[in-house]
């Protein structure tokens, strides 16, 4: 991106999630658990234009370099995100997310009956299939309405 294009400020030390899904910067934030309370600068973009993607998001967190693990659960709204660690606003790493295996904590159950939904402390994890997420506990699947389902308390890392 050229600079007469960049519309959010590049950043010092931190990181850059690039190439979210147009629409999703939000949920994303709602992922990580970043709401502001913790300080740090955070800045977005929203359908901004991509050549890749047409439209695409960008969020920047200043003076957190996010963890592979933090950011994995991104791949399950967002698969074509690349993770940018800028250190002396310098992109030192770039890599793409990659979905696990499993995730917890997260999301919530789309079953009522769901133990995980009746106040125990069952925290509720969900195995990643290629075609949505099995809940461990009861089974249910949750498909395309990932972001319906966001956890409210997301996982601290
Ligand atoms: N960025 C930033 N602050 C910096 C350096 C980079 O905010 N100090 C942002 C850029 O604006 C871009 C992303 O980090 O959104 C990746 O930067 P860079 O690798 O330089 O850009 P591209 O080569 O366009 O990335 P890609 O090939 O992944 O599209
Ligand atoms: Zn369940």
């Amino acid at each position: 991106m050229t600079d007469t294009e960049l519309r959010v400020s590049k950043i010092q030390n931190g990181t850059v999630l690039d190439h979210l899904t147009a629409g999703e910067a939000l949920h994303v934030l709602a992922m990580l658990g970043i709401d502001g309370s913790g300080g740090e600068a955070v800045s977005l973009g929203m359908n901004v234009p991509s050549d890749r993607l047409g439209r695409k998001d960008v969020v920047k967190v200043e003076g957190r370099e996010l963890s592979d693990s933090e950011v994995e659960v991104l791949s399950l709204i967002a698969p074509d995100a690349t993770v940018n660690i800028v250190r002396d606003y310098e992109v030192v790493a770039k890599r793409r997310v990659e979905r696990p295996d499993e995730v917890s904590g997260v999301l919530t159950c789309p079953n009522g009956e769901c133990i995980t939904n009746a106040g125990e402390p069952a925290e509720p994890t969900f195995e990643v299939l290629d075609d949505g997420l099995r809940c461990e506990y009861c089974g249910d699947i949750l498909r395309d309405d990932v972001t319906a389902h966001l956890a409210d308390a997301p996982q601290s890392p």
